[in-house]
């Protein structure tokens, strides 16, 4: 408020801010008009000061679901250890190879169709408004086309959203509270905290580190991060991830039609998790729907995010085949529907704009550049952890270097690494039990950095 209360003028369009009064209106809505802000009120907040803060509390009790999380969510959780790290040195050059978020600028074929697109929104013609809940049936199309060519999947079949983690909750949404559901341990934290927040599991057990009545599915160096499925029960839902966050690990053909067959054998609903898909290498399905029959048994969610820069734009969609039915014949993507259009508007239709540029052909090669870039830093990584002698896995197929250190807490080794080099990692338990003992390194950085924080790493460990 106080930024706002010190500007005395301000360019606003005439059309865009009717919850600021009086304004001089003007006919013409295109036309852009200097309003001075003294003539518009603007509420000024006053904050209580401290002591006069009461204890009251209202009468509404919190959601016993929630409360069964534990601490923050994962990568908050770093940000506030880095935080702290900051303040108790606050002259270090911290390199954040942590939370895995992007770092290289969007390549600009995307960036002036979205800037095209939000000029357009400043004309008459060029302006839109509410879009299609499910998404501009053009991208529909472009996404179809390009990731699902020969695979049967049609334009229908494609949600397009804000990002794969919203479209996660969504779909927890669309299970409701009476599912049971399994998880490869380790694996990214949404799929857990969105199942608990739902009320799908019990408490959190401290001594195995585990909520009750969630299946986890041990994926470790022995088994080739691929869980033996003759030991996992049966759940309703099944979240599988690959290439996966944070084992880097991606499954073959083989270990997908096995999947695929228990899914199918159990009556079970796959939701896959490809938002790192074109970071294969190795000659693994880059999407469950080419495993015969998974279109009968699997939801597909994926990312523009580390793709295309997209993790501030977000732009993903989700796939949920026509064939896939619930136990009573009714189809899944009829109530995924129901949910979008209840639970969000549609995705911005700039970030639209973006991602149908990121399936232009040159919009292709510019996410293919991007990703070969961060794959660059990813063998730097790989081969600084080899020539110190660990034990090291990912990376090939993920922009993850998923990094052991037998017999020691993540937690621990995460704290050293940060203390002695400012280099902010993420700890393999914050992924589940199964990430005990293991860092995960990210390769998303900028590339003097992520030779720097090898550098540090050498010194560290050598
Ligand atoms: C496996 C996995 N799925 C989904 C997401 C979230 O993607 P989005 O940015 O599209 O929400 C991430 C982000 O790190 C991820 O690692």
């Amino acid at each position: 408020m106080s930024l706002m209360s010190n500007l005395s003028t301000s360019m606003i369009s005439s059309s865009s801010s009717s919850f600021l009064a009086p304004t001089n209106f003007n006919s013409s809505r295109t036309q852009r008009v200097s309003v001075p802000l003294k003539s518009i009120k603007i509420c000024k907040c006053v904050a209580t000061p401290q002591e006069q803060q009461t204890a009251y509390k209202t009468n509404v009790s919190r959601n016993a679901n929630i409360s069964k999380l534990q601490a923050g969510y994962l990568f908050p959780e770093i940000a506030r250890r880095r935080a702290a790290h900051l303040l108790k040195y606050p002259n270090a050059q911290v390199i954040s190879l942590g939370i895995g978020d992007t770092t290289e600028p969007i390549p600009e074929v995307i960036t002036s169709a979205m800037a095209k697109r939000s000029h357009g929104l400043a004309t008459l013609e060029g302006y839109s408004g509410y879009g299609a809940e499910q998404g501009e049936k053009a991208l529909r199309a472009a996404l179809a086309s390009t990731f699902y060519g020969d695979l049967g999947i049609e334009e229908d079949d494609i949600f397009v959203s804000d990002g794969a983690k919203c479209d996660i909750s969504r779909l927890q949404v669309v299970f409701g509270s009476n599912v049971t559901m399994a998880v490869q341990d380790p694996s990214y934290p949404a799929y857990v905290d969105s199942s608990v927040i739902m009320g799908q599991t019990g408490q959190f057990q401290k001594d195995v580190e585990k909520y009750a009545n969630i299946e986890y599915m041990r994926c470790t160096p022995e088994n080739g991060f691929f869980p033996d499925l003759s030991t996992v029960a049966r759940t309703d839902i099944i979240f599988f991830c690959s290439p996966n966050n944070p084992t880097g690990a991606a499954a073959t053909r083989e270990q997908l039609t096995q999947l695929v067959k228990f899914a199918k054998d159990n009556g079970s609903i796959i939701v896959y998790d490809s938002a790192y898909a074109m970071y294969m290498s190795d000659d693994n399905p880059r999407s469950i729907f080419e495993i015969p029959g998974a279109k009968e048994v699997a939801i597909e969610t994926a990312s523009f995010s580390k793709y295309a820069g997209f993790t501030g734009v977000r732009l993903g969609w989700t796939v949920v085949p026509k064939q896939l039915l619930f136990s009573d014949g009714f189809p899944v993507a009829r109530d995924f529907n129901r949910i979008v259009c209840t639970c969000f508007n549609g995705a911005s239709n700039i970030s639209q704009a973006g991602g149908l540029a990121c399936l232009s052909p040159e919009g292709l090669e510019a996410m293919q550049e991007v990703i070969g870039f961060y794959k660059e830093n990813t063998k730097i990584i790989v081969e600084t952890f080899n020539s110190l002698g660990f034990k090291v896995y990912g990376g090939q197929n993920a922009p993850y270097v998923w990094v052991h250190f037998p017999g020691r807490s993540s937690w621990d080794v995460f704290s050293e690494i940060l203390e002695k080099t400012h280099i902010v990692t993420t700890p393999g338990s914050g992924f589940g039990p199964g990430g005990e003992g293991f860092i995960r390194v990210s390769a998303f950085g900028h590339r003097e950095n992520v030779l720097e924080a090898c550098r540090r790493f050498k010194q560290l460990y050598n």
